[in-house]
């Protein structure tokens, strides 16, 4: 079975975007392929986070993934920081990079810009960090977002590097498995094409019931369709995404009849889509109550998830320490 790795940032709580994308792919990757799937603790230190908030974000992440049904009986699901072996594969990678295209990284170049009094060598070896993650399991595949494209080159290049210059063929060049093209999109209701947390108009999986109608009742619309049949402009096809996301069938063909026939009434519309997501949410929402208030039963899977990564992350560096030249 094919290896996949990929690492979850623990940056805020999962909305609906989030659950379309990235959550249903390894929902469904899970049962195809032998997935390790982390918390990337390590690397949110590039941003230099309050202690307290490292370990209430690596829950709160922990918690709603489960909750949206990643089983730690078919994927291993770890804390990046539990597995230490992939710091000595990050060191050994370090030695084969060069700072000219460390430097050269878009994703470097940005934080940089962002944050310039904290240009550490952390947020500059990003990209072995991120390589060491996926090739400590010799991952072949990686589920990124398009903005994860240029680290993914990273890593395939100082794979392809140490295979090189240790004449070895140790790791395989992972590919990245696309989200963006196996996913569906969830527009924003704010009438832009995405729904994103930078973009500030997010339906988490933890909103209740009224904060949901609050937020899809300020949905932008227009002025209605002006003959039958016509094409739904941005902001409308928008509002049916929803519909087709969490509601049924015959509530999609409804409206899409009430707006072909140019009777419908956004209003109804709103509501509907507001009732369907709540519903929709709903169990997610008391499955992740339910994981976030047994912070024991959270460390267990940590753990054992843990116990099971490390046992593959040993298994590679036993053989890196060999090649390299190391008798351990
Ligand atoms: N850099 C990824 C992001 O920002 C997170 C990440 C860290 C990752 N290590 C990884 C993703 C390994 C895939 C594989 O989203």
């Amino acid at each position: 079975m094919e290896t996949v790795v990929s690492g979850i940032r623990p940056t805020g709580n999962l909305h609906l975007g989030n659950y379309f994308g990235a959550v249903k792919s390894f929902l469904q990757m899970q049962n195809e392929y032998n997935c390790y799937f982390f918390i990337a603790d390590w690397h949110s230190l590039t941003t230099r986070p309050k202690p307290e908030n490292i370990i209430k974000s690596t829950q709160t992440i922990l918690a709603e993934y489960l909750a949206c049904g990643i089983d730690p009986e078919k994927a291993t699901i770890y804390i990046q920081s539990d597995v230490k072996e992939v710091l000595e594969l990050y060191l050994y990678l370090n030695m084969n990079a060069y700072l000219g295209e460390m430097e050269r990284c878009t994703t470097f170049k940005e934080k940089a810009r962002k944050q310039p009094d904290n240009v550490n060598a952390g947020l500059l070896t990003y990209p072995t960090l991120m390589a060491a993650d996926i090739l400590i399991h010799r991952g072949v595949k990686v589920p990124v977002g398009k903005d994860q494209e240029q680290n993914m080159e990273m890593t395939r290049k100082f794979a392809r590097r140490f295979n090189t210059v240790y004449e070895t063929e140790i790791f395989p060049e992972p590919a990245s498995f696309s989200l963006a093209a196996k996913a569906l999109k969830v527009p924003g209701l704010d009438g832009s094409g995405k729904m994103g947390k930078s973009e500030g108009n997010c339906i988490y999986l933890m909103d209740d019931t009224e904060t949901i109608r609050k937020k899809v009742m300020k949905a932008v619309t227009d002025s209605g369709p002006i003959a039958p049949n016509s094409e739904k402009p941005e902001v409308i096809k928008n509002l049916f995404t929803f519909l087709d996301l969490v509601s049924t069938k015959d509530t999609y063909a409804y409206f899409n009849e009430k707006w072909n026939d140019c009777s419908i009434r956004y209003g109804d519309l709103k509501k509907q889509i507001a009732l369907d997501i709540a519903a929709f949410n709903a169990p997610i929402r008391e499955r992740i109550k339910e994981y976030s208030s047994n912070t024991d039963l959270l460390d267990k899977i940590a753990k054992s998830g843990a116990d099971k990564a490390r046992e593959s992350a040993t298994k590679t560096l036993k053989e890196v320490r060999e090649i390299i030249g190391f008798r351990f």
